[in-house]
């Protein structure tokens, strides 16, 4: 197989992206959990359900975009938060923030990035941008990130609930991951000495994890979490109904359906199949967002059509970036919004509102 010259899907950004990553950088971005049964899941899933087009409406005018928390959005794409964007490129995140401004969607920013929160608002704010919480064991720490979010113009606080210890990786053990020197946790080097340091036989990652953030989160902290800005909860990680339920009860307005690409817990439910009954356990009290093995248009349009709002894409994000920087990360999300765009209108729907949940079946 020959290596294709400009990529035509995200498959091929993928096979790509393998010859400009060293070889930890790739096994941290591509790996899952243990066996990674959950990370092929996510995949395989999607091909379980079915699409039923109409046929016969007009779709000479087509609209993607949308509102989420209602913020408008060119497309119901944003970028999942992703951890270290500077190992696939020199401009991390600030590449992504651009290339998300520029397509019109949301870049929701890890607390373990790269860049800092202050350059990727600077660049990006032109289109809502949310910011991803770890919760450290250090409160103050913590709260200082959310203030510095909240203060740069981020709109919505994405509060990651599926990782009180990381799942294991076995190749990052293998690696004893850990990152290249001069590389640092942009936003928490100033506040402490936290690192990404090497550890013998384990993922300098994985301990990082268990010794710096707070596994005796529950319910009641999200209060807490609340209390220290104004911006809006959004919940990701969430794989049952009753969770979700839960979750909105005590005040997210969003949940993100996610089992964190197959790299928490191996072996938990592909999150489509996870997605119908955190969408009936919501109704409308919330919006319900997805994420998980995303790859083509006909992926998005399922989401869709199972009652997502929207989905995050993670993985091809960063294939993106190490190929072509911003403009590899913008060709992705293109392909990805064209997909989406075609698959609509062979399923007879000229909008997202004409989606509905008759067009999928799952066999
Ligand atoms: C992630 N993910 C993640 N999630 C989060 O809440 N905070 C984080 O810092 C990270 N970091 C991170 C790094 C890398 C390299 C990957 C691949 C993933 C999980 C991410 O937000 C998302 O849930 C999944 O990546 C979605 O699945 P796909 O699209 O990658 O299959
Ligand atoms: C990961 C963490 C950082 O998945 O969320 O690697």
């Amino acid at each position: 197989m020959t290596t294709p010259v400009r990529p035509i899907n995200l498959f091929e950004y993928e096979r790509l992206a393998n010859q400009h990553l060293s070889q930890m950088a790739l096994d941290y971005y591509a790996s899952g959990a243990w066996d990674e049964i959950t990370l092929r899941d996510n995949r395989a899933a999607f091909e379980r359900y079915k699409l039923r087009p109409r046929m016969l409406v007009d779709v000479s005018q087509r609209d993607l975009s949308t509102t989420i928390l209602g913020q408008s959005l060119q497309l119901p794409i944003l970028i999942a938060p992703m951890a270290f964007q500077c190992l696939a490129h020199p401009d991390g995140e600030i590449a992504t923030a651009k290339a998300a401004a520029k397509m019109g969607t949301a870049m929701v920013l890890s607390t373990l990035a790269t860049k800092s929160i202050e350059e990727v608002a600077s660049v990006g704010n032109q289109t809502p941008q949310w910011f991803q919480l770890y919760v450290h064991r250090d409160r103050a720490l913590t709260r200082a990130l959310v203030e510095r979010a909240y203060a740069a113009g981020f709109q919505a606080l994405c509060l990651t609930v599926d990782a009180p210890l990381l799942g294991k990786r076995e190749r990052d053990t293998r690696n004893q991951f850990v990152l290249p020197s001069g590389m640092e946790l942009a936003n928490l080097a100033t506040l402490t000495d936290l690192e990404i340091s090497y550890k013998p036989g384990e993922s300098g990652l994985f301990a990082y994890f268990l010794e710096q953030l707070n596994p005796a989160l529950t319910w009641k902290d999200l209060e807490w979490v609340q209390s220290l800005s104004p911006l809006p909860l959004v919940v990701k990680g969430i794989l049952r109904g009753d969770n979700a339920l839960r979750a909105v009860e005590h005040g997210a307005k969003a949940v993100i359906v996610s089992n964190h690409g197959g790299r928490q817990l191996d072996g938990a439910i592909a999150t489509i199949d996870a997605l119908s009954e955190v969408v009936a356990a919501v109704g409308d009290t919330a919006e319900v967002l997805v994420d998980g093995g995303i790859r083509r248009g006909t992926d998005v349009l399922k989401a869709l059509a199972l009652g997502a709002k929207a989905v995050l894409l993670g993985r091809p994000v960063l294939w993106g970036l190490a190929v072509g920087g911003e403009a590899g990360v913008g060709h992705v999300l293109e392909l990805l919004r064209d997909e989406l765009d075609l698959a609509i209108a062979l399923s007879g729907c000229a909008k997202l509102q004409d989606i509905d949940s008759s067009l999928v079946l799952r066999l």
